[in-house]
């Protein structure tokens, strides 16, 4: 069975502001599907094009080169939603309440429903909408801010997720709270898929697929495996492997390569027992 893509690019290129002095290449000639029911994480050393890759995988951004096609939402859902990297910056409501509520009750959803989705929404991403609908979101902590931002698109129930570095500035226990409960969201309704940028590698090897960017180029794409223990192409694009895979590589390691340490613990188990 052949498992239907949610996006598709096909030698996509784009340049910020084309044609002028401020001129800026940021992705050229990508060819990238992401299939339903995957996750998905975009890594690459800084302006190497994540952010931008993300924008147009969400449908945000018109590509000056290349086709992007992207399946059709389901009923009163969106194709596709993205938190940005300044997360915080979306949020523009007097209350949380009404911050997430603003996606679901555009799809034109009943107001007892958009109600349901709020509380729904808030609920995932591990805050008690009595304890949190009528705060101010600008007078939240940053994690907190995030989550919010978080639920506002979870409540539209994106067939495709989008999001870009949710998880920097926060701590590792936030972070991994986060983490687990998008598995769970995706996981919720088959077919759901979940694209997301990071500078921590280890939060890539959770992933199904990884890509990886350098000076925006797609670099390589695959199993974590493949892509993060690949020591001589990660250096290419500017980034160290992981710890594991240092270790792992330092023990006469080969591809595919252990990058967490969930992965090296069973390879070293393996060598024990061979
Ligand atoms: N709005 C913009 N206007 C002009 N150039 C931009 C704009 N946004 C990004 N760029 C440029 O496009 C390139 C890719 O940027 P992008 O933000 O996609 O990288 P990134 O991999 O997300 O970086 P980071 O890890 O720092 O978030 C960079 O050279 C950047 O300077
Ligand atoms: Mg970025």
């Amino acid at each position: 069975m052949t498992v239907p893509d949610l996006v598709v690019l096909r030698d996509v290129s784009y340049t910020y502001n084309a044609g002028t002095a401020l001129m800026r290449p940021a992705l050229s000639s990508i060819n990238l599907s992401v299939p339903s029911g995957v996750t998905m994480a975009v890594v690459g050393a800084t302006a190497s094009g994540k952010s931008t890759l993300l924008q147009i995988l969400a449908g945000l951004i018109d590509v000056g080169e290349g086709t992007v096609t992207m399946a059709a939402a389901a009923p009163y859902g969106a194709a596709a939603a993205m938190v940005f990297q300044r997360a915080e910056a979306q949020l523009y409501c007097p209350t949380v309440r009404e911050d997430v509520g603003v996606g679901p009750t555009c799809l034109g959803l009943t107001s007892s429903l958009v109600e349901r989705r709020v509380d729904e929404a808030l609920r995932l991403v591990g805050m008690d909408p009595r304890e949190f609908g009528s705060r101010n979101p600008h007078r939240l902590s940053l994690g907190e801010q995030r989550r919010v931002a978080l639920a506002g698109v979870l409540a539209v129930e994106p067939r495709l997720l989008v999001l870009d570095e949710v998880g920097s500035g926060l701590d590792a226990g936030v972070r991994g709270d986060i983490m687990l409960s998008l598995r769970e969201w995706r996981e919720e309704i088959a077919g759901r898929s979940l694209v997301f940028s990071t500078h921590v590698l280890e939060e890539a090897a959770d992933a199904d697929r990884v890509v990886l960017l350098s000076a925006g180029r797609l670099l390589a794409e695959g199993s974590p495996e493949s892509v993060l223990g690949d020591a001589a192409t990660l250096e290419l694009a500017g980034l160290e492997p992981t710890l594991s895979t240092r270790v792992a590589l330092a023990l006469g390691a080969d591809l595919p390569c252990p990058v967490d340490a969930r992965s090296l613990r069973m390879w070293l188990q393996g060598r024990v027992q061979t």
